[in-house]
């Protein structure tokens, strides 16, 4: 067998060390599997007194980033330390010295990947990035290769292990928000800032980078329409489910006459559907494609060893494809790089959905009325509509309505009207449904 692959890691966190005990664990099946052996040889972290929870007796650790993406004995960096600007700077540099990479940050890829991936090309090296969408779930592999045959219509996921273990606590505990997203951060799913996963903004790098692999586009962040989970209350988890559905936290992407759709925001899912019913810390995309229809692909979203597991599923794609000419590399974002398409992304407004609304009015005489005139002025038609039980001690009832698809500037002229009526005592909350069929 050839010689062993030197590889060096920038940070030795929770996915630094998952993925070194992996790499020693299984280092014999991994081996057979790459074609030689994957030595985890220098780790650079910030602070050398800290206690890691790997092995690092073989490894040299420093806290000078250029021994690792500088070093002439290291064929592979593995960036596994987040954030953007100095991530950046540290993998162009490793670019440069003709390193190849594997990360599993997603806010780098979303921000800075056409310009990594760019220098990647003309340096004639591999950057990898499995880990930086739903943890472990091999989701970009499914796209890029095992999908190539298809035109992909949409893609829909539940795309934050943080998110998601929030609204199943608010869903199945009736734990309200706070409470929950602390156990989340205690049990080390959220972001380091957690108002990335709650706002939504971890699951928009994520779906940049899914949409650029599912329709061969630029990576385009800025296009993406980002709503977090914070409005979101056991009322309205618990309303929906009396109406048969579940709220989750989504990323769609989808491909339409005029273009696509890039958003991620909560939704009404009907109970039935396999995604509505992905719980906890697990995440699950919903790919449809044109030849093979719809699959699913469920697993843990975060965490060291799930997200381990796709890091050295890279390494071993790199290690396999070292010897390989570059132009015969399967391509970053699966597309050619010279085959990228144009297709303009639709501001939300130009999107059409289904909606469940909540309002609270006064209980009397002719005030349904208003509101439903309102909705046939704006063209909007109702699905059900349901008045509940008027709150102790409260001068107004809530009423929950579910309507037939409708454009997004259409329901938010609506509202506003709605919202001016005298008999409204609070502000419509409204969450978007998606059938997903
Ligand atoms: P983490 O536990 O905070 O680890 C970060 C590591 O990077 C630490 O070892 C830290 O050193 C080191 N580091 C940070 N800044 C550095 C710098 N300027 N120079 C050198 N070393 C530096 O983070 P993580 O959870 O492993 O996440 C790492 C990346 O993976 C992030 O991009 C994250 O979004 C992504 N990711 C995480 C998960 C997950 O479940 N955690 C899942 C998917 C993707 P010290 O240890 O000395 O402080
Ligand atoms: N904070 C992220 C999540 C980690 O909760 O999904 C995995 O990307």
């Amino acid at each position: 067998m050839l010689e062993a692959v030197k590889v060096g890691v920038l940070g030795l966190g929770t996915v630094g060390c998952g993925t070194a005990n992996i790499l020693s664990r299984n280092a014999d099946e991994i081996a057979r599997r790459a074609g030689r052996g994957i030595q985890l040889a220098v780790a650079c972290v910030q602070n050398l007194e800290k206690s890691r929870d790997c092995d690092t007796s073989d490894i040299v650790l420093t806290e000078d980033a250029d021994r690792v993406v500088c070093n002439t004995d290291i064929d592979i960096v593995l960036e596994l330390m987040g954030g953007t600007e100095e991530a950046r700077g540290l993998v162009l540099k490793a670019i440069d010295h003709g390193k190849h990479v594997v990360t599993a940050n997603k806010a780098l890829i979303a921000y800075h990947g056409n310009e990594i991936f760019q220098r990647a090309q003309d340096k004639g090296v591999s950057v990898a990035f499995e880990a930086a969408v739903a943890g472990g779930i091999p989701i970009i592999k499914a796209l890029r290769e095992g999908l190539a045959a298809n035109s992909i219509e949409w893609l829909a996921g539940i795309i934050n292990g943080t998110g998601n273990y929030i609204l199943t606590e608010m869903g199945d505990k009736g734990r309200d928000f706070d409470d929950a997203l602390k156990d989340a951060q205690r049990l080390g799913y959220a972001e380091a800032d957690p108002t990335f996963d709650i706002q939504g903004i971890d699951a928009a790098h994520k779906l940049t980078i899914l949409a650029s692999v599912a329709f061969g586009v630029p990576l385009q962040l800025s296009k993406v329409y980002t709503e977090g989970i914070t409005e979101i209350t056991s009322k309205d988890v618990s309303y929906a489910a009396e109406l048969g559905y579940r709220i989750k936290h989504l990323g769609i992407a989808k491909r339409t006459a005029e273009g696509l759709e890039l958003r991620v925001h909560p939704a009404l899912i009907p109970q039935r559907r396999l995604i509505a019913n992905v719980d906890g810390v697990m995440n699950a995309v919903v790919v449809k494609a044109d030849a093979l229809g719809p699959s699913l692909y469920y697993g843990p979203g975060a965490g060291a060893e799930p997200t381990g597991s796709a890091v050295v599923a890279d390494l071993v794609d790199v290690v396999r494809a070292l010897t390989s000419d570059p132009e015969n590399r399967v391509p970053h974002l699966a597309f050619q790089p010279n085959a990228l398409s144009d297709i303009p992304v639709l501001s939300i407004d130009e999107v059409s959905t289904a909606y469940y609304l909540r309002i609270h009015v006064l209980d009397r005489p002719g005030v349904l009325a208003d509101v439903t005139r309102i909705f046939a002025v704006h063209n909007i038609s109702i699905e059900a509509i349901i008045q509940k039980e008027r709150q102790a001690e409260s001068t107004s009832v809530p009423i929950v309505i579910l309507t037939h698809q409708v454009s997004e500037q259409n329901m938010k002229c609506a509202i506003s009207e709605l919202e001016e009526l005298e008999a409204m005592t609070s502000q419509v909350m409204r969450i978007r449904l998606e059938t997903l069929s």
